[in-house]
């Protein structure tokens, strides 16, 4: 699949089968984000993978992640973020992001379905996952099989405002 087709076909996930995503898949996902460019290099980012009973049930006390067999928390270290000197502004949570993208768009090409979440508490994912200070919990991306139909890949043009609004030329 071409990477437009990708981005276009990716839909949030709200639904999942009980199936436990593969190890294989697993291990794309998860190095489609250590391919993931970060500010300066500098890799301010941390991944827990959460499959256990135990763990999702930890997550669900701060999350709903709508019966997700498999959630990635990711985590940016506020000690190795790169900052910009002009203004002091700390790039982790734009690091972080750019993983989770990575990430969701490695689980559609794999056929997998997922829903990125920062509606979560993060004082709760950081007492129940025992997080040391510097680490922020910034987004949980949940994945899985989907239970539900698959949106429209040409729903854009309805569900987006339009280019001529989200692009300037000057
Ligand atoms: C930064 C960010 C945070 C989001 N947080 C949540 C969330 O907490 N819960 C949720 O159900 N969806 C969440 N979403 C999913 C968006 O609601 C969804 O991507 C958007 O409505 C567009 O729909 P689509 O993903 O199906 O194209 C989040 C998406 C992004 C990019």
């Amino acid at each position: 699949m071409d990477f437009l087709n990708i981005a276009k076909q990716r839909y949030s996930v709200r639904s999942y089968k009980k199936k436990t995503v593969e190890e294989e898949k697993l291990h794309k996902i998860l190095e489609a984000a250590h391919a993931a460019p970060t500010a300066a290099n500098l890799q301010p980012v941390r991944l827990i993978v959460v499959q256990s009973e135990e763990g999702l049930a930890k997550i669900g006390k701060a999350a709903n992640i709508f019966g997700a067999p498999l959630a990635i928390i990711v985590c940016a270290d506020h000690e190795k973020a790169w900052v910009r000197p002009f203004d002091k502004k700390q790039t982790c949570d734009i690091d972080a992001s750019i993983l989770t993208d990575h990430m969701m768009l490695e689980a559609t090409e794999l056929g997998l379905g997922s829903v990125w979440i920062c509606a979560f508490k993060p004082d709760i994912i950081s007492r129940e996952f025992g997080l040391p200070k510097y680490l922020e919990p910034i987004n949980i991306l949940a994945v899985g099989y989907g239970d539900q139909e698959a949106a429209d890949p040409n729903r854009h043009s309805q569900t987006r405002i339009p280019v001529s609004q989200l692009v300037s030329y000057r």
